[in-house]
């Protein structure tokens, strides 16, 4: 359990917050590369720790994230025109490039020179593994790109997708990290069902309790949960957090590669959250119905793709079948991370954590908010937060029946990292993230 006051602290991430202070010392998700298909494309409402931004890009392909409303009189930028690198206001005609410098005033004479000291507040950005991430934190402190394994992986091998959650992002983090939960909630009762979930037969089913082991890490932790399998064997499935809000995990496409995947639970605001949801084929490349995403429901098939809505919702009690509860899953629910998503959403907006009764098995969970409220600390006390240096780079998880005396750390651990990419950091790497630089349509060079 956590105090009234430590809840508080934890989850709140407005602007002064001192979490929200915090989380603004990473990159964050702000949309989808797709959302901004081409120069000059419409602009994007982003909702991002509780403050309005509109994304754009100009007319050189470069990405403007800036706050949604004008500094004149605080029109909203969305409806702005995007034209010749900048976005222009409709109500008065000023015009703004991507690092928020006004460059033109259609209401003020030009020898008044007055642009010059008008700015919007804009944040950097970089575009890596089909998201577009912001930084919001002091610009002197912004650390090195969100350059994750994943984000690394060629397109053809790589899917990302992102969907709402009512609810305030910790619950969403720590569901992700909650490996207990997982082959009881996402469990089929019947091993000839066609719904999604672990068939009874799963070793992951079939394993007791789980042991929790938490190995921290100076990015967050790595765990593993560790399942009896009767008296020879044991399953292992490994995980790692990485401050402040992203889960690693090791997966299966649709179609049944092995695969490594991840959610990151970004806080729109205190009672909202947009899950981005990340996938890569460690063998041949997807094809569309791993794209659909049907097993976990976060495809275009379970999810709107304007509003990122999903179609099984609090609203419709996510159309929960209680024939289908009886005769074939544990929960009634369709789609793995529909399954997430409801029972977080049930817990209300921000679960009042002073009333929960933790167990041994919430270990991880327990942990998380250890190092979140560290971090909140070290913030204050003017230090550096854990996960922001790029020590994360090349985490990759794994899973695995072995004997049950072989050393599982010795024979997972190389499975857990890319230990190349570690070595070597590539700057190539770092090339090839879009970070605006100087255009040539008369603005400045931007940040
Ligand atoms: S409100 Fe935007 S230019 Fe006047
Ligand atoms: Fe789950």
């Amino acid at each position: 359990m956590l105090s009234h006051e430590d809840n508080t602290l934890i989850t709140r991430v407005s602007p002064g917050t001192p979490m929200g202070e915090t989380m603004r010392r990473y990159w964050i998700p702000a949309l989808l590369s797709w959302e901004l298909p081409e120069a000059d494309c419409p602009p994007v409402r982003v909702r991002l720790l509780g403050e309005d931004l509109v994304a754009f890009k100009d007319t050189e392909g470069r990405i403007g994230l800036l706050d949604e409303f004008c500094p004149h009189r605080r029109v909203s930028l969305f409806f702005g025109r995007n034209e010749e690198c900048g976005l222009r206001c409709v109500y008065h005609g000023w015009k703004f490039d991507v690092a928020g410098e006004c460059v033109e005033m259609m209401n003020e004479p030009a020898e008044l020179n007055f642009k010059h000291k008008i700015r919007a507040t804009a944040y950097p950005t970089v575009e890596m593994g089909g998201i577009i991430w912001a930084y919001m934190g002091p610009p002197a402190l912004r650390p090195p790109p969100p350059q994750f394994h994943w984000v690394q992986m060629p397109a053809t091998h790589r899917h990302v997708s992102k969907v709402l959650q009512e609810s305030n992002w910790l619950q969403g983090l720590e569901g992700g990290i909650d490996t207990s939960h997982a082959p009881i909630l996402h469990r089929l009762i019947s091993e000839t069902s066609t719904q999604p979930g672990f068939k009874p037969s799963n070793p992951f089913v079939r394993g007791q309790a789980p042991n929790l082991v938490v190995d921290l890490t100076d990015y967050g932790y790595q765990y593993a949960g560790v399942r009896s399998l009767g008296e020879t064997e044991v399953h292992i499935r490994t995980y790692h957090f990485v401050m402040p809000f992203h889960q690693l995990r090791p997966s299966r496409t649709e179609t049944g590669k092995p695969s490594v995947a991840g959610h990151i639970w970004v806080p729109i605001d205190d009672v909202t959250t947009m899950i981005y949801n990340w996938e890569y084929s460690l063998g041949e490349a997807l094809n569309e119905e791993d794209r659909l995403e049907r097993r976990l429901g976060n495809g275009p098939l379970d999810v709107d793709q304007v509003t990122f809505r999903s179609r099984k919702n609090r609203a419709n009690n996510y159309l929960l079948d209680r024939n289908v509860q009886k005769t074939e899953t544990f929960t009634g629910i369709e789609g793995i991370n529909v399954q997430d998503r409801a029972l977080q959403e049930t817990m209300g907006a921000i679960v009042d954590r002073s009333r929960e009764h933790l167990g041994p098995a919430d270990k991880a969970i327990i942990q998380a908010r250890r190092l979140l409220l560290q971090a909140v600390h070290t913030v204050q006390e003017g230090g550096t937060p854990r996960g922001v240096n790029p020590t994360y780079y090349g985490l990759r998880a794994s899973e695995g029946v072995l004997p049950r005396d072989a050393d599982w750390r010795e024979l997972l651990t190389p499975e857990m990292a890319e230990i190349d990419i570690l070595q070597t950091v590539q700057p190539a790497l770092y090339a090839g993230a879009k970070v605006p630089d100087a255009g040539t349509c008369g603005n400045k060079a931007t940040r």
